[in-house]
This record gives structure tokens, sequence and C-alpha cells, in this order.
């Protein structure tokens, strides 16, 4: 039976163009919007490398209300899955403006082409980052969301809050995804994370360290209260993170409640130390590392319970932290510096 078409906002993103390939596997129509504010049409190539499709794709602006509104009809929108945002910690201290006015504007937009158009199931994309530092590890979906340490990380805590209002008093179904690390890449290496400036991430940094783009990679702080001093977190494969948004789209259509959240990782924290060891094994390239200052804004240490992903989605993840490094590797080794 032939499955729903979705919209997929942020569709040549870094989770967006993974989660396009797994619709695309499972059946699905995906269509693409997309700015590409921080992405490449060269994804789309990728994405039709793998699965012999190349979705329609729409290079337009979320904020555009009318041009969502009018691809929601032209399409028949089932439902959709948004993922267009700005993600740059720094950055969005730097400029919070445009953080809040595309992050939450740009939900906005979408939310208000839908409801005129009469479409009704969303999944969204959220982030560890709500919950700030925990107090109780792991964190579940019950834990508290906390001020949040930057103005990327309040956009999506006000998105959740305004999802969470709307649904009140819509016959519509929502879920938003909290993601903790996404790392890696396509194992066909056709589409990984596009290297657009200094990375502020953990593993863009190895990666292109090891090819020589970085000179050096900075441990930042070695005196946390964490087993070996360095920071922990839950990376999770881009492709298992993927996977979550084809069983979160499928649960929009069983789910009693209007909004729901689902924390998507891998339930273990790993430290800075062990990814760097993790790469150097699966890459057979020794990294060049020195051991720094902490940075500012860091929590000590996150990781996910994902027991409720698991249960209610279905859903768990499979890839490991050495394979997260071998596609990041294997991606990079094939990156051309812009
Ligand atoms: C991880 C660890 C750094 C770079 C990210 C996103 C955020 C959210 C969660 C989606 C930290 C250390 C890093 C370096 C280092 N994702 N590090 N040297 O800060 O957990 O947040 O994931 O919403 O948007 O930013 O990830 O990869 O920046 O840092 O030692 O050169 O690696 O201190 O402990 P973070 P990160």
């Amino acid at each position: 039976m032939k499955k729903p078409t979705i919209l997929v906002t942020g569709g040549l993103g870094f989770i967006g163009s993974h989660t396009v390939v797994e619709l695309i596997q499972e059946g699905y129509t995906p269509i693409i919007f997309d700015n590409l504010s921080n992405s490449s049409l060269k994804v789309l190539d990728g994405i039709e490398q793998i699965t012999g499709i190349r979705p329609a794709c729409y290079t337009k602006d979320i904020l555009n209300t009318s041009a969502v509104e009018k691809t929601l009809r032209a399409h028949k929108i089932d439902a959709v899955i948004h993922f267009a945002a700005y993600k740059a910690v720094g950055e969005s201290v730097e400029k919070p403006l445009e953080y809040y006015n595309n992050n939450v504007g740009g939900l906005i937009s979408l939310l208000n082409a839908m409801k005129k158009v009469g479409v009704e199931k969303l999944v969204f994309s959220s982030s560890c980052t709500v919950y700030g530092q925990p107090k109780k590890l792991p964190v579940t979906e019950k834990s508290p969301v906390v001020k949040a340490e930057s103005p990327y990380g309040n956009t999506k805590k006000v998105c959740e809050e305004m999802l969470q209002d709307i649904s009140k008093t819509s016959k519509g179904k929502t879920i938003s995804l909290r993601y903790f690390n996404p790392v890696g890449a396509h194992p066909t290496s056709l589409i990984g994370e596009l290297p657009l400036g200094i990375p502020n991430n953990l593993v863009p940094f190895i990666t292109q360290t090891a090819a020589g783009w970085r000179n050096q990679l900075t441990v930042f702080g070695t005196d946390y209260n964490t087993p070996d001093g360095t920071c922990l977190r839950d990376y999770i494969h881009v492709v298992d993170l993927a996977l979550a948004h084809v069983t979160a789209l499928e649960y929009l259509d069983k789910m009693s409640e209007s909004y729901d959240t689902f924390n998507l990782g891998t339930g273990t924290g790993s430290s800075v130390l062990e990814v760097i060891k993790a790469f150097e094994e699966a890459s057979g390239q020794k990294l060049n590392y020195k051991l720094g200052e902490r940075r500012a804004g860091d929590v000590e240490q996150v990781w996910a319970d994902c027991s409720k992903a698991n249960k209610l989605l279905g859903w768990k993840t499979k890839i490991d932290l050495k394979q997260m490094m071998l596609d990041a590797w294997n991606w990079q080794v094939i990156l051309k510096k812009d």
C-alpha cells in the first residue's frame, strides 16, 4: 500500500537528508522544503544515488508562509517533519534575534500554513539542550526542562511549549523528538554532515583534524567530575536517529495524546577521551590533540533514558560508537575542502 506524502522541512540538512533516505526506503514520499542556508543541492544528488529517487525539493524559506501553504496543498501532505532551524549554540549567542526569528518564527509560519490547509500531524526536531545539566542521570522525558544555556536551546524550549499549548485545543497530533548528540554519516558516504565553516561540534572537529584540515583538537576540560575528567555525552548515529523519525510518524496515527515527547539517544554516556579512542581504533588514525581549558556553557554530563521510545515507538539504536566514528571518517576522507 502506498505510504503517505510527508513534507520534510530542512530536508537537505544533516539529520533531514538521512531521514529523507529512510522515508523513501520505507515507501513514503518525502517532499523537501529547504532554503539551503545550511545545506546544498549536492545533498539531493546523494539522496538520489542512495535511493534511486530524486524527491521534489522546494528551495524556499519556511518563513514564506504562502509558499509552505502552496506546497502542502500541491502534494496533499499527510504529515510534516520539521527540521528547518539554525542550530549553532555559539552563533545563537551572537545573533539571538536571527535565531528567534528563524526557529520560533519559522515554526509559527509552518503551523499557520498547516492550519490553513488542514494538515494536523507534526514531528518536531527538538534537543536534549532543554534539560541543561540534569540533576539525575540518565535523563527521562519527565526530567525538568530548565532555563536554557543559549538562545538556540531556548528556541527549542519555546517551540516545545508553543506546540504543547496549541495541541490542547487542536485535533492534531504532535511529537517532539529530543536528540542527544547526532554524529556519523550514511554508510555509503554519499551523504553526511556538510563542513560549513569551523566545526563547533566534537566529531567533525576530530575528523577534520585527522584529515589535516585543522591543526589540532583541543579537549575542552579535563577536570570534570567524571571517570576520566572529560565531559560525557550520548552520541547517536544519524541513521539510527533518522529511523526514529519513521517510527514517530507511524506512532502519530496510534497515539492517544495530542502531544508527546521522546528522548533519542543510545542510553550510554561517552567521554571526549573515549570518543577520541574510538575514532583512533576505527580509523587507524592517530589524532593530534591537546588537553585544554573548559568551554563556557558546557554541561558536565548528560545521557538519555530512551525506554519510552524503545517501548512506544518500538525503536532502539543499533549502531555503536566505533561504527559512528568509522562512518564519520569514511565521509570525511571523500570530502573536498571548499
Ligand atoms: C561535545 C563535547 C565539548 C569540540 C551539541 C549541539 C547541540 C545539541 C547537543 C542538537 C563537549 C567537547 C567539543 C572540541 C571538545 N544538539 N568538545 N573539543 O556541546 O553536547 O552540543 O549536541 O540540538 O545543539 O551543539 O556537542 O560536539 O559541541 O561537544 O572537547 O573541539 O565535546 O566540550 O564536552 P554539545 P559538542
